[in-house]
């Protein structure tokens, strides 16, 4: 089958007090080691936005959207400002956030000119009356600029890596005429970002963001809108995943994983098993099974993360304890 067997590690939580808990991830895929010291930084500061909401006894939402609003205005991962080109070469957004306690949703998809969708999201979430929870393209757009948020030239949210790595992607697909394995492989970025937090009274968010895949065409939906697939969150656990975004629908992989936990299922178990059976059911276009990574926070405060690719970009913090980061 190929690709990797999942590793993972579990966060155990400190003490009993069940205080407030973060876990963050920017992406697994073989991050080239030139670009670990900026996930590292990005991630810090993605961890301080999260734990200084959390500190002020924030709620896990806002904590989840600070975070991830970070690391999309960061430059520094396939979300946001940063986020890999479409065969057009243009940004095109996705992400959904989720409150655990209600299971209210809010999502955008395809979205252009906004750097963080995930506090459009977060609007959504928020303001919907249950009757629209996933806006798409123009439609979310719109109701950004009515609510105050600011839209920029979609140019803006281009990177100079993602434009030189378009066209050296143009390239190699023209090289290669028909098909384009490697845009399945490991070595192609895949920085989704994405949070899970425990706030103090216990309330459970997950939120994850992603600029899609590179070279796919124009409109694709990944999984990173879809409550389920790319991320969800409970009463009892919120999971939050990154990788190939049609597999990690196929596979419902952030949903299975709460429910594995729900079920008794010890956090790191659960990951390695979910990601287990995407990579051994599922192939990519490379002929490889399917790989990603998954962070769960459940909720005393315990969790795990876990991947099945080269590096996993990843950060956490629980009260009580020292923030930490790695890839
Ligand atoms: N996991 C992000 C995407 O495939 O769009």
């Amino acid at each position: 089958m190929g690709g990797r067997m999942p590793v993972s590690e579990a966060i155990e939580k400190p003490g009993t007090d069940g205080g407030a808990a973060v876990l963050l991830h920017g992406g697994a895929w073989d991050i080239p080691p030139g670009q670990h010291e900026a996930h590292l930084l990005a991630l810090r500061d993605a961890l301080g936005s999260a734990r200084g909401v959390l500190e002020k006894d924030g709620g896990a939402l806002d904590a989840a959207a600070a975070a991830v609003a970070s690391m999309e205005s960061s430059g520094t991962f396939d979300a946001g400002r940063g986020g890999v080109l479409n065969l057009d070469g243009e940004v095109e957004l996705d992400c959904g956030i989720m409150c655990g306690r209600s299971l209210d949703y809010g999502a955008v998809v395809g979205v252009k000119r906004i750097e963080n969708p995930v506090l459009l999201a977060r609007f959504i979430l928020e303001s919907s009356d249950g009757s629209a929870r996933i806006l798409s393209c123009e439609g979310a757009e719109r109701i950004a600029a009515e609510n105050g948020f600011t839209l920029v030239a979609n140019d803006k949210l281009v990177t100079e890596r993602e434009r030189v790595r378009h066209s050296e992607l143009r390239q190699r697909l023209a090289d290669y005429h028909t098909s384009h394995p490697f845009l399945a492989s490991d070595n192609v970025p895949r920085g989704t970002v994405g949070c899970v937090a425990r706030d103090r009274g216990g309330r459970l968010a997950a939120a994850t963001s992603t600029g899609g895949t590179p070279m796919r065409p124009a409109g694709r939906v990944g999984d990173s809108a879809l409550p389920g697939a790319g991320y969800y969150a409970s009463g009892s656990a919120a999971c939050s995943a990154t990788g190939w975004g049609e597999a990690i629908t196929a596979s419902l992989l952030a949903g299975r994983s709460v429910d594995g936990v729900e079920a008794g299922g010890v956090p790191a178990e659960v990951l390695c098993a979910v990601l287990e059976r995407m990579r051994t059911s599922i192939r990519n276009r490379d002929g490889r099974g399917a790989t990603g990574g998954l962070i769960l926070l459940d909720f005393e405060g315990s969790g795990a993360f876990a991947f099945s690719t080269p590096h996993m970009a990843r950060a956490g913090w629980s009260e009580g304890g020292e923030g930490w980061a790695a890839v």
